[in-house]
């Protein structure tokens, strides 16, 4: 946003929000950058953006081929019809053995400082060979899997035109992780009323930012900037005892228990269940959840809090939430 629009944005919070509360100067002050744009994405520069290491990717991503009985692709639980998430609880890996932890959206995945939901994996070519390998997704190896295609012509001559080489685990996971950079969401509604379309939103749905950036709900102080998310892996309440220990699983560390990442909140009406184990089934439960202040486990963050809504607020904040759906995200390339 330029300064002028900035200008006009802040006019405009200050109108139509700010009016509806005491003070109108703490909303700008409490934006914390979901105001900003989705900056562009940067490639590594050992994998730099090419169409063809894309539509290789995309490919792959696409294949059930990389499963170890051909059933399931990257795209079994991560759909692209649901922000490139799930509706599941948890999706079966192959032979229908049980998943334990709830897909998530892959929409602005290139902008995670790290993966996971303990943030246990420092980069998207990394990361691919988790759920290869993991016993209840593809059950595979990566070598099986590159002699298995060595006959697929279209992906030869893909790789080779991208990375100069035949398909390799190099060129396999560099191009899933950069067609994996290209899943851009930053065409919601609430993008382009930060754009400068000042009509975009209702009134509802700006009632709705308020609360979510108000002091009493509070959920911009973890769920902020352009991607709704600071990153932090932190342990939101959800249970007293926590069945999957998150950072703890990785740390052993008993002050990490029920540590979660943040997760974006973009495309989150089209991403139900939600939390890392798809407990909770819409967002109405979401809210009851934080309403309610948690359920009190020894390292529950000191922001979450109880607080009240009346049921007009509560639908005003899911409006508000709604407005980070991206009808383009999932349809185009
Ligand atoms: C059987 C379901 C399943 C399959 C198949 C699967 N994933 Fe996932 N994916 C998950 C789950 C569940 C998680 C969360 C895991 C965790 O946090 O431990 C996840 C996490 C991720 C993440 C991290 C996202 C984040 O926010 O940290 C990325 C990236 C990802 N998957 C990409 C892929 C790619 C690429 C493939 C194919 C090579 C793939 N997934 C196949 C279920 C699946
Ligand atoms: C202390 C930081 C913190 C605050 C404050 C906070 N959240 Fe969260 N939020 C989290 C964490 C951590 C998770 C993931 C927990 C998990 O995976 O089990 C989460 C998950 C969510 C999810 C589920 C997203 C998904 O894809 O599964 C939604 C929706 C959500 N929060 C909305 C809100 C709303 C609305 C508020 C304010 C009422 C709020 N949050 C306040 C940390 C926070």
């Amino acid at each position: 946003m330029n300064v002028r629009q900035g200008f006009a944005f802040a006019c405009l919070l200050a109108a139509m929000v700010g009016c509806k509360d005491s003070s109108t100067s703490y909303l700008n002050a409490q934006l914390q950058g979901i105001d900003q744009p989705v900056p562009p994405v940067s490639y590594p520069e050992l994998n730099p953006f090419s169409a063809s290491s894309i539509a290789l990717g995309k490919l792959l991503f696409n294949d059930q081929r990389l499963s170890s009985d051909n059933t399931i692709s990257c795209a079994s639980c991560h759909d692209r019809s649901l922000g490139f998430a799930t509706n599941l609880p948890a999706n079966p890996g192959v032979e229908q053995r049980p998943g334990t932890r709830n897909s998530p959206s892959l929409g602005n995945v290139a902008f995670q400082p790290y993966f996971m939901r303990e943030g246990s994996v420092p980069t998207l070519e990394a990361q691919i060979l988790v759920p290869i390998q993991e016993h209840n997704e593809f059950d595979s190896n990566i070598l099986e899997i590159v002699a298995e295609l060595e006959g697929d012509e279209t992906y030869q001559s893909l790789s080779q035109a991208a990375y100069d080489q035949p398909l390799s685990a190099f060129t396999l996971t560099r191009s899933i992780a950069n067609f994996e950079r290209t899943l851009v969401s930053n065409q919601s509604r609430w993008d382009a009323f930060i754009g400068g379309e000042e009509f975009e939103l209702t009134d509802e749905e700006l009632d709705g930012l308020r609360i979510f950036t108000s002091e009493r709900a509070n959920c911009i102080s973890c769920h902020n900037g352009f991607n709704f998310t600071n990153y932090e892996i932190v342990n939101n309440g959800l249970y007293e005892v926590f069945q999957d220990e998150g950072l703890a699983n990785l740390t052993l560390r008993p002050e990490d228990e029920g540590k979660f990442k943040v997760p974006s909140l973009r495309n989150v009406s089209l991403t139900a269940p939600y939390m890392h184990d798809g407990s909770l089934a819409n967002l109405y439960e979401v809210i009851a959840h934080y309403e309610q202040g948690g359920q009190q486990h020894p390292n529950q963050d000191a922001r979450i809090k109880p607080f009240e809504l009346t049921f007009s607020e509560r639908d005003n904040l899911v409006a508000f939430l709604s407005t980070l759906e991206d009808d383009s995200f999932g349809q185009g390339e």
